[in-house]
């Protein structure tokens, strides 16, 4: 038991004072936290909740819906519709933005999220999430489309939820990124990891290496590299991890350092990346850069980025700043022609990535 705990609650209402803006932020992520104890308690049920295996729907973006993907949007929907903070959402399980109906008066905010993250995850057992982002929603009218289009800079706050051996909630107000523990017997949040730091040096990458021969040259580079170890140019031994479920392989990162990518490629050459900017690039670049690391595309910061669609998909470089720079820096040198490896025949596919 934690000497002298701080939970969510006083958390927020320390880091958040001033504005009414700011208390009713502070509101708006507790109830965040309340649908993510639901979703918690789901998750934990496994089998004996019945809420393993799929639906015969697809989402968006053409993938299978599981039960608990379906189940854990509507825990949101629900608690933001109670919870009267917020405008308007968009989700990953929803083509279009839901508009929250106004009530007494509309919601300041708009929120978007993947309300479970990694759920091919779910029906064995290994850790899923969900991932969050808040911005402001316009004054005086319903929001539009438009309004959720915004640079990822302008998030109000950031941060997803960890299912695994525990309950963790991680979040930034851009203010330092915190994690909090849940104590399931209380149902509390408990500030466990404040101020969390990612190390800007790190000896293990993340990424789905089954994908290497659709990776653009400066990828393929890095990964050789690594894996090269002792023998090449890095000098050190690198281990590497995938768990396929971002919020894990994030956590992780955020825990210990590490690099994480999934890059663009070609497996698949009408999609931008695998990844969605709104509710998995952007906060979880927030979330990382608020503790110290970077999050990139390997061209440019992902909260730079000016969306076009709700569902856009980018290519995501996120973890230890060092190593994010290093890839960068072989996204640059292949994009200049500046690095001789390139005009090696081994790199001619170079023109499929043409932009
Ligand atoms: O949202 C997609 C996701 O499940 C991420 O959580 C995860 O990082 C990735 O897809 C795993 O992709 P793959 O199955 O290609 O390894």
């Amino acid at each position: 038991m934690h000497q002298g705990r701080t939970t969510l609650s006083k958390f927020l209402i320390q880091q958040l004072k001033g504005s009414s803006e700011q208390s009713d932020l502070a509101a708006l992520l507790v109830d965040i936290a309340a649908a993510v104890k639901a979703i918690s308690a789901m998750t934990a049920k496994g089998e004996l909740g019945g809420v393993l295996g799929s639906l015969d729907s697809t989402n968006v973006q053409g993938e299978t819906q599981k039960k608990l993907d379906v189940m854990s949007d509507t825990a949101f929907i629900n608690t933001f519709a109670m919870g009267g903070l917020v405008a308007g959402l968009a989700s990953e399980e929803n083509d279009d933005i839901v508009e929250i109906d106004p009530g007494e008066g509309a919601g300041r905010f708009l929120a978007v999220f993947d309300p479970l993250d990694g759920s091919s995850n779910i029906d064995v057992n290994v850790s899923v999430g969900s991932i969050f982002s808040v911005l402001r929603a316009p004054e005086g009218r319903k929001p539009e489309v438009s309004d959720f289009l915004v640079i990822g800079r302008q998030q109000l706050a950031a941060g997803y939820a960890i299912y695994g051996p525990s309950t963790m909630f991680v979040l930034t107000v851009g203010k330092g990124t915190h994690g909090f523990t849940l104590d399931r017997e209380v149902g509390n949040f408990i500030l466990t990891h404040p101020h969390m730091q990612v190390p800007a040096d790190t000896s293990e990458f993340a990424i789905n290496a089954s994908n290497e021969r659709f990776w653009e040259p400066p990828v393929q580079r890095y990964v050789v590299e690594c894996k090269n170890g002792k023998t090449d140019v890095r000098g050190r031994d690198f281990n590497m991890r995938w768990i396929a479920s971002m919020v894990a392989d994030i956590h992780r990162i955020l825990m210990r350092g590490g690099v994480f990518m999934y890059p663009r490629d070609t497996k698949d050459p009408s999609k931008a990346g695998r990844l969605r900017l709104m509710y998995e690039a952007n906060p979880m670049s927030m979330v990382i850069e608020q503790a110290g690391g970077l999050g990139s595309t390997g061209r440019e910061r992902i909260l730079d980025i000016e969306p076009g669609d709700i569902h856009q998909r980018v290519p995501v470089v996120i973890g230890s700043r060092n190593e994010v720079e290093r890839i960068e820096k072989y996204h640059h040198e292949y994009d200049s022609g500046t690095d001789e490896k390139y005009t090696s025949p081994l790199f001619q596919e170079r023109s499929l990535y043409a932009n």
